[in-house]
């Protein structure tokens, strides 16, 4: 009789465990914070990515002018993205970059892994009024600009060391409009100085 009831005292006891044991790994696997989930982290945390919406694209006058182009970064790596820009020796333009020549086209620096092809860059062709921007289309190797020439393959042209980006002497066929009606793009941004507020 004792030995019986000493049999299911242990009997509870193991259940009692596997059911401890099965709750913690359920919780784990919803990454509810139970102490073994903290020890063990079972996620890395969430990568940056920049996921643009119209509105938060700006009048290049709010950008950093570097030479020809336009720089911003929406992560916090403007020093960063600066540093590379300036270098005048390439580098890999940190996470959330925004790159733009004149108003309608833009390349953004996706989350790694976005497209290895294009090496995370998301290539837009926008349109800008008065009221501020609307994107036509948007994507990785598909995307082409009012001449029909598509993005990626005139920048898939850049030197390695460029990250894509072309300037005048990395490697690019040029574009077919010359440096001053270029300028002159740039000037009349038609999209309003003021930063909307971020939403
Ligand atoms: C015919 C080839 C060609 C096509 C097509 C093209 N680009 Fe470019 N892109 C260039 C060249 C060359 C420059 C450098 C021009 C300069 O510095 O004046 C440039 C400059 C840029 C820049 C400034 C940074 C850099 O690389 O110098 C951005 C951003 C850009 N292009 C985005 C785009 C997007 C977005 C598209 C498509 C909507 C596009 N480009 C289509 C050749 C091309």
């Amino acid at each position: 009789m004792g030995d019986k009831r000493r049999v299911d005292t242990i009997r509870v006891g193991l259940a009692t465990v596997a059911v401890a044991v099965g709750l913690i790994v359920v919780l784990a696997a919803f990454g509810v914070d139970s102490g073994l989930a903290v020890v063990h982290p079972k996620r890395p945390p969430t990568a940056q990515d920049l996921d643009m919406k119209p509105s938060d694209f700006r009048n290049l006058q709010t950008m950093t002018r570097v030479r020809g182009f336009f720089v911003d970064n929406r992560l916090g790596h403007l020093k960063a993205a600066l540093r590379i820009a300036r270098s005048g020796k390439g580098g890999v333009y940190p996470v959330g970059t925004i790159l733009q020549l004149v108003p309608q086209e833009a390349m953004v620096k996706r989350r790694k892994g976005f497209n290895s092809a294009t090496r995370d860059w998301e290539f837009f062709f926008l349109t800008t009024n008065a009221q501020g921007t609307t994107i036509v289309t948007r994507g990785t190797q598909t995307v082409v600009n009012r001449f029909g020439g598509n993005c990626a393959s005139c920048h898939f042209a850049a030197q390695a060391k460029f990250d894509m980006v072309c300037e005048h002497n990395h490697g690019c066929a040029p574009l077919p409009v010359g440096d001053d009606l270029i300028a002159a793009i740039q000037r009349v941004d038609p999209r309003p100085l003021t930063t909307p507020p971020t939403s």
